[in-house]
């Protein structure tokens, strides 16, 4: 009996002490965020090593591919029941923006979790959390005998941060993308302060207007018709009109800000300058303004383009305007909005997204670390004072 007890002793004792040693979600966040790869000087190398060995161990096929030499991407492929169908792609990005360690409670690299359960590191929640979840949601779902339909591909990709040009870029453009046969992308988000695990769709796509107008120049004390100033201003009231009736909407309760058109007046360009300031008794001969412009992928692009040409920046004034959109027509990814749209051809998509999602929140949850790790992922960065 008294050996037994002895026997006990010593048996908690040694959970005591290799419990919190033994490998779990946290620890392997943690080493995750202890990994230097901050840019301008990004330790991929090390990394890479971390990501393929933690890819061992769920038994997925993993490759590197290095577009530019030094900037892996790090693709892994868990294979699903019938790979035929277009897969699913599971993406973040490793590097993460510097840090000025001297702001910090606690080191950036360090990953320190206080009292709360709070982990404090650059990058906790842009974005390593996520490409954590990916694989821990994998890890669990495995061990719970689940087999996806679709096969699932989880990229680590590099450079984000300063535009992604030799990472996702080159990626996306690439033959090694297009066999993947990609039918939809999860990708990084807003973080969550508490325990709901947010999705985001129906991203809307920037639109920068520069509208120009030009017209005769005249003298100041002079009325007369068709100035540049003029036209510009003409344009500038039709823009803030179609702005209120925007937001009415909004206001109204009947949409959403995501869901209605925005547009704000970044910058005026205009008047001829002189050594304290501008020529005050001058009408100047152009005059330019810029718009940031949001496209909810439910409104119509053309419509819009319409508005641009006829209403906004009218020839027939004298105007002309440049439009820079960041994603073209021909990307059918920025137009995923809804399950009923065409690219969510039926409803075996959302199954399988939502199986994935659900495990990120819920059975992250029901761990054996249970509602801390929820609170540990997201939490994370609310309290430092200089967050990712
Ligand atoms: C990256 O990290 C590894 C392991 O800590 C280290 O040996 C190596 O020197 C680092 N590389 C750079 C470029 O800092
Ligand atoms: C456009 O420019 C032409 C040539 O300068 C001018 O004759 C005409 O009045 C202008 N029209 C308007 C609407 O500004
Ligand atoms: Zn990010």
């Amino acid at each position: 009996m008294k050996k037994t007890l002895i026997n006990l002793f010593f048996l908690s004792l040694l959970f005591f002490f290799i419990l919190p040693t033994k490998q779990n979600p946290i620890t392997r966040f943690q080493e995750y965020l202890q990994i230097n790869t901050a840019q301008p000087n990004p330790n991929y190398s090390e990394s890479t090593k971390f990501l393929i060995s933690l890819s061992k161990s769920l038994n997925l096929e993993s490759q590197i591919i290095e577009f530019v030499k030094g900037k892996p991407i790090i693709l892994l492929k868990w294979v699903g029941k019938n790979p035929k169908l277009s897969s699913i792609l599971l993406n973040s990005h490793t590097d993460v923006v510097a840090a000025e360690h001297h702001k910090w409670n606690y080191p950036p690299f360090k990953a320190h979790i206080d009292e709360s359960g709070d982990i404090y590191a650059r990058g906790s929640q842009d974005m390593k959390c996520v490409g954590l979840q990916y694989l821990e949601a994998i890890r669990e779902l495995k061990s719970s005998g689940f087999e996806p339909i679709r096969t699932v591909y989880v990229s680590f990709v590099p450079d984000e941060e300063i535009g992604g040009h030799d990472g996702a870029e080159k990626f996306a453009a690439s033959d090694e993308f297009e066999k993947l046969n990609v039918g939809i992308v999860l990708d990084e988000g807003l973080a969550s302060p508490n325990e709901n695990y947010r999705l985001f769709y129906a991203e809307r796509c920037p639109w920068w207007l520069v509208i120009k107008a030009t017209g005769a120049p005249g003298h100041g004390s002079k009325l007369y018709d068709n100035s540049a100033m003029e036209n510009l201003l003409k344009s500038i009231e039709s823009v803030r009109r179609f702005r209120a009736s925007q937001f009415d909407l909004v206001k109204a309760g009947l949409k959403a800000q995501g869901e209605v058109i925005s547009v704000n007046m970044a910058f005026l360009k205009a008047g001829t300058p002189s050594p304290t300031g501008f020529v005050m008794n001058l009408q100047p001969s152009e005059a330019e303004a810029g718009f940031d412009i949001r496209v909810p992928p439910t409104a119509d692009p053309k419509s819009l383009e319409k508005r641009i040409a006829e209403e906004w920046a009218p020839s027939s004034r004298n105007m002309t305007f440049e439009v820079w959109m960041q994603v073209e027509d021909a990307n059918p990814f920025h137009l995923t909005h809804t399950h009923t749209h065409t690219y969510w051809p039926h409803e075996s998509w959302c199954d399988t997204v939502m199986v994935i999602c659900t495990t990120f929140c819920t059975k992250l949850i029901f761990w054996s670390l249970k509602e801390r790790i929820v609170t540990l992922m997201t939490k994370v960065y609310a309290r430092h004072k200089n967050i990712a």
